[in-house]
């Protein structure tokens, strides 16, 4: 245990509470809950007093506003988004120890009790303003609820709360020209009274506890906490106007609700109280060490607002660390709920059943810890191929075909150990100890890459020793060899379990391990005792096929061109010509005779067309939406009097009329009935 941890009992882990609004994808999971369910997996191993804390956030503009776009009511849509998302964590060996819900009775009295304390203790400053109203709707706007242009990058559809192009967070007043998202109308500013939060006082307070003594946050942490602070603090809301979410516990204060940023992260707090009832003594005692896993959009809420709202209750620790990981991009473009750019995990689940490891490593392996990086699905079969398979599976697998065919699946009496055994025996506690380091440091992309050395070691150590050529001349020798690559077997189920539960759950069953192995037991070499039997076993993993990821990026596909069709703004009109003008293009029915590739060019198609007046040649840039052998025989609509033009050698006499579609492809215009060629349009 490093010296850090030494001073704490518990540990208690928070993973952001997802809005139940939508199903959970592949940017929360690389995120959020795989670096969260790693480190809390491990910890387990080290049979420490964890707990895992998670559940739907139910409240705020996020939820009404998708009831409102379905036509159903708030409670149809977290009850809907609760079930998928809990499920769906579950089917992928998420292991929250609750998975609670902000509508649960016990969260809303813990919001209001933490409200009125500090209501009580006079925190708060009540504050009457002028707020956007909408007339039409008849209610005040907040947040989601209005969208404008963003101040800072121009982007037109900025919320009241955020822009989420430039990821700026804004007050509904920043806004350039605010619009209701409801009725689209203008907004009237019009006064309503609310509670805020003095963030300005803690500025102090927060400046040591963060800027000075939590130097060891992440850079990108460390860094959003201390540009937040330079800029100085404002105070901040902690009510609305809604009639969705946990009413203001005080009087006077009819039709307000708790602001969901303030009730969200209480849900960790009533979510321990419905698991534990002993559960003050992981919020309320200095022995439990608090971490908060959360993505880049909440650095602020978790690190400057709720520790201002929890230092001024007064009677909770804060966090030790706040482990915010960035974006995950899929097929280089921003995941988008809205625009359905997404792997969603209920899918996955669904698509591959029995794959979530292959998943959770992907995710793990290039997760987005310092920069915003990529997700795409050619990588994705590339890592299951060539590092679970190739490396990992590989050396496992040879392992126990071997001792089941050379000593009837015992594992063998070692002889004395050569050197290169000792290395390797040694090699297992160091790599151990690597990977201890890396996910207490929360470098959880590190941490998978030294416990996938144990499979390098182990492949190496196998192919030097050659048990196979060996077993003909010293069969002795060849029990010592795999005695040795047992014992890196089994630190592989250990080790790997955090990253790869499932198949480190069927390893255990091959190697007969009833129970997970403790992480510390990895200190002393022989994890499997001689003369322990083995069960028979299959393959650890298989190979990803071409089509099995083709047919995810054919579904991708399929959605950019949705996208594409609905996002379609025609272009501006061109500038008026006149009737005269318009005469001169002599446009014709023609009939394509031939069609053929020009060489060398990717774009081009030689065409020859009856025109009616004449059989010509011309060129054509559609060989990239038109196969030549499906064309000939085609009616189009041509311009017949363009000036011949030279292009690739070929005289081009005339040009083919098409119409570009939403993603850029071109289709040729057919007249409505069978017309002879070289009929005028006009
Ligand atoms: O950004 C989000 O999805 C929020 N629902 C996260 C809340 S985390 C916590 F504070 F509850
Ligand atoms: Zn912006």
């Amino acid at each position: 245990m490093s010296e850090e941890n030494c001073k704490y009992k518990r540990i208690l882990v928070t993973s952001a509470l997802p809005y139940a609004n939508g199903p959970i994808h592949i940017g929360h999971l690389a995120g959020v809950y795989v670096p969260s369910d790693i480190y809390v997996r491990y910890q387990r191993l080290k049979h420490r007093d964890v707990l895992h804390i998670c559940g739907s956030d139910e409240h705020g503009v996020a939820i009404t506003m998708k009831a409102r776009k379905e036509g159903v009511t708030p409670q149809d849509i977290i009850d809907k988004y609760h079930e998928l998302n809990k499920k769906a964590f579950e089917d992928f060996g998420i292991s929250f120890d609750i998975y609670s819900r902000t509508s649960s009775q016990v969260h809303t009295e813990t919001s209001q009790e933490i409200f009125k304390t500090l209501y009580n203790k006079g925190v708060f400053v009540e504050k009457t303003s002028k707020q956007y109203y909408d007339e039409e709707a008849k209610q005040f706007l907040a947040d989601r609820y209005i969208t404008g242009t963003c101040p800072h990058c121009g982007n037109p559809n900025a919320y009241g709360d955020q822009c989420e192009k430039c990821g700026t967070s804004l007050d509904p007043t920043d806004l350039i020209d605010p619009k209701s998202a409801i009725s689209g109308s203008q907004l009237v500013l019009k006064e309503t009274k609310h509670w805020y939060m003095p963030l300005e006082k803690y500025q102090e307070f927060l400046e040591k506890w963060i800027l000075q003594d939590h130097k060891n946050w992440k850079v990108n942490v460390y860094g959003q906490c201390k540009s937040w602070l330079d800029q100085g603090l404002q105070p901040r809301a902690v009510s609305r106007d809604l009639d969705w979410g946990i009413p203001v516990p005080v009087e006077g204060a009819d039709g307000k609700v708790l602001y969901v940023w303030f009730d969200a992260p209480i849900g960790y707090i009533s979510f321990t109280k419905q698991l534990t009832p002993e559960w003050e003594k992981y919020w309320k005692s200095d022995e439990c060490k608090l971490v908060h896993f959360i993505g880049k959009d909440n650095i602020v809420f978790h690190c400057i607002v709720f520790p201002s709202i929890l230092k001024a209750e007064g009677s909770y620790i804060l966090p030790d660390n706040v482990p915010a990981n960035e974006f995950l991009n899929l097929e280089s473009d921003k995941i988008s709920t809205s625009r359905n750019w997404a792997v969603w995990l209920h899918e996955y689940n669904e698509d591959f059943p029995n794959k979530q490891d292959v998943l959770r490593y992907v995710l793990t392996a290039n997760a987005p810890e310092t920069k915003d990086n990529d997700f795409s699905w050619k990588d994705f079969q590339q890592r299951n191929n060539s590092e679970l398979v190739a490396v990992l599976g590989n050396f496992v697998n040879r392992t126990l075909l071997l001792t089941d065919k050379y000593f009837d699946g015992y594992v063998p009496q070692p002889g004395e150990l050569s050197s290169a055994d000792k290395e390797a025996l040694e090699e297992i506690v160091k790599i151990k100890q690597e990977v201890e380091k890396s996910i207490e440091n929360y470098r959880f992309r590190e941490a998978l890459n030294n416990a996938m050395g144990l499979g390098r070691l182990g492949n190496k150590y196998i192919t030097e020793q050659e048990p196979w050529k060996v077993i003909k001349t010293d069969k002795e020798r060849v029990k010592t060899i795999l005695y040795v690559n047992l014992q890196i077997t089994a630190a592989i189920s250990t080790v790997l379990e955090p990253f790869i539960p499932f198949s480190m759950k069927k390893l255990r069953e091959f190697l007969n391990l009833d129970n997970l192995i403790d992480w510390d037991t990895i200190s002393s070499a022989e994890i499997l005792k001689p003369q322990h039997k083995l069960n028979k076993s299959s393959l650890l993993f298989e190979p990803i096929t071409d089509e099995i990821v083709q047919a995810q990026i054919d579904k991708l596909n399929r959605t950019k061109v949705e996208n594409q069709k609905k996002e379609f703004q025609p272009k501006a009109q061109k500038t008026l010509i006149s009737f005269d003008d318009f005469q001169k293009c002599d446009i014709r029915t023609a009939t394509i005779l031939e069609a053929e590739k020009v060489a060398k060019t990717n774009k081009l198609l030689k065409l020859t067309v009856d025109t009616g007046i004449d059989k010509r040649t011309l060129v054509s840039g559609i060989a990239e939406h038109y196969d030549p052998k499906d064309i000939v025989g085609r009616k189009i609509l041509m311009i017949v009097n363009l000036e011949p033009r030279k292009i690739k050698g070929i005289e081009s006499k005339g040009m083919i009329l098409c119409a570009e579609g939403s993603d850029g492809s071109l289709h040729f215009l057919n007249p409505d009935s069978e017309l002879e060629n070289g009929c005028q349009i006009g």
